[in-house]
């Protein structure tokens, strides 16, 4: 049974296999068809912090895919009526892939360990790997091959940042990042990319402007995620320096693409004037969520594309 909890569940060549059905999937897509690779088969979702692109775009995709997609609202328990473990196990029985948005990776790991079906991270406190897998994508069509090129990333070492990294190091490409100190990533997750991603060269600096030198992409995320509300005082504090603005953006080479996973907290990690400029492909990005997704859930169920 496979899961995809972050991005190190993903080999390389996986990485391109899905990419290969996104895109063949995608160029259907846009040509009009909807092939229905998972005829009858059913995603439930389950989400303990909003969303808006991860819902909305895995709901449709399994809809587009010809299975069907189930929302579960509080009234399912999940979290709240019986354990977390009994839960997976008895939904498991019911469909055939679960998404999770969770406040702690640990819920995620806890239900793959005892499903009977494919469980999906739509975010945890740790990862998002299916937002780094269709930023990868997104690369891919802008650039071409992405191996040899840098990602910089200004910003919080999150949950974001570290599927990014990961996946880069998967991709052949540097990942360079501009981060204050107390927000870099920690030394266990140092040295499980050391271990998983032997080959990714990681850059971290205090220097935003150093981090955007040489970078195909400039890529930022919000300084407080879900769930860290109460600290975004002292973020807005720590993180004044690393804004993304037109001056740091005129620092990266010309033509560097600004990314951002949104939502967007406009003003502070990034202007105006950067994520509605020419060099923005937030909206492209966000897109490729769905098309990205379609080629997980193709490529996790075992459709043949
Ligand atoms: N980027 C992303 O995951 O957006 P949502 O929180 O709206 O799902
Ligand atoms: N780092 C953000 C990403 C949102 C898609 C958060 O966890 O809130």
């Amino acid at each position: 049974m496979r899961h995809l909890l972050a991005m190190t569940d993903l080999k390389p060549g996986e990485i391109e296999r899905i990419f290969s059905i996104t895109v063949d999937l995608k160029t259907k897509f846009e040509q009009g068809v909807r092939e229905a690779l998972l005829p009858g088969r059913v995603m439930a979702m389950l989400f303990e912090k909003k969303s808006l692109r991860t819902r909305v775009s895995f709901e449709a995709a399994m809809v587009h895919l010809g299975g069907s997609a189930m929302f579960l609202g509080a009234e399912a328990g999940f979290g709240s009526r019986e354990s977390l473990e009994d839960f997976a196990r008895v939904l498991s029985e019911y469909v055939d892939v679960i998404v999770v948005r969770a406040y702690r990776h640990d819920t995620v790991v806890k239900m793959a360990n005892v499903a009977s079906c494919s469980v999906i991270n739509g975010l945890t406190d740790y990862a998002h790997p299916c937002q780094a897998m269709a930023d990868l994508f997104t690369l891919r069509e802008l650039v071409g091959r992405l191996e040899g090129h840098t990602l910089a990333f200004v910003g919080d070492g999150n949950n974001v940042a570290r599927s990014l990294a990961v996946g880069c190091g998967k991709m052949g490409m540097r990942f360079v990042m501009a981060t204050p100190e107390g927000y870099r990533f920690d030394g266990k997750f140092l040295a499980r990319l050391a271990r998983e991603v032997p080959k990714l060269e990681l850059v971290v600096t205090g220097d935003p402007a150093e981090a955007v030198q040489g970078a195909v992409a400039v890529y930022t995320d919000v300084w407080t995620s879900m769930g860290q509300e109460a600290e975004s005082e002292q973020r807005r504090r720590d993180f004044a320096g690393y804004q993304v603005n037109a001056a740091l953006m005129a620092k990266a080479p010309r033509g560097a693409f600004f990314m951002h996973c949104l939502p967007a907290h406009r003003g502070e990690e990034v202007t105006d004037e950067v994520i509605d400029g020419p060099q923005s492909v937030v909206v492209r990005q966000a897109a490729n969520r769905m098309h990205v997704q379609k080629g997980i859930l193709a490529w996790l169920l075992g459709a043949q594309a």
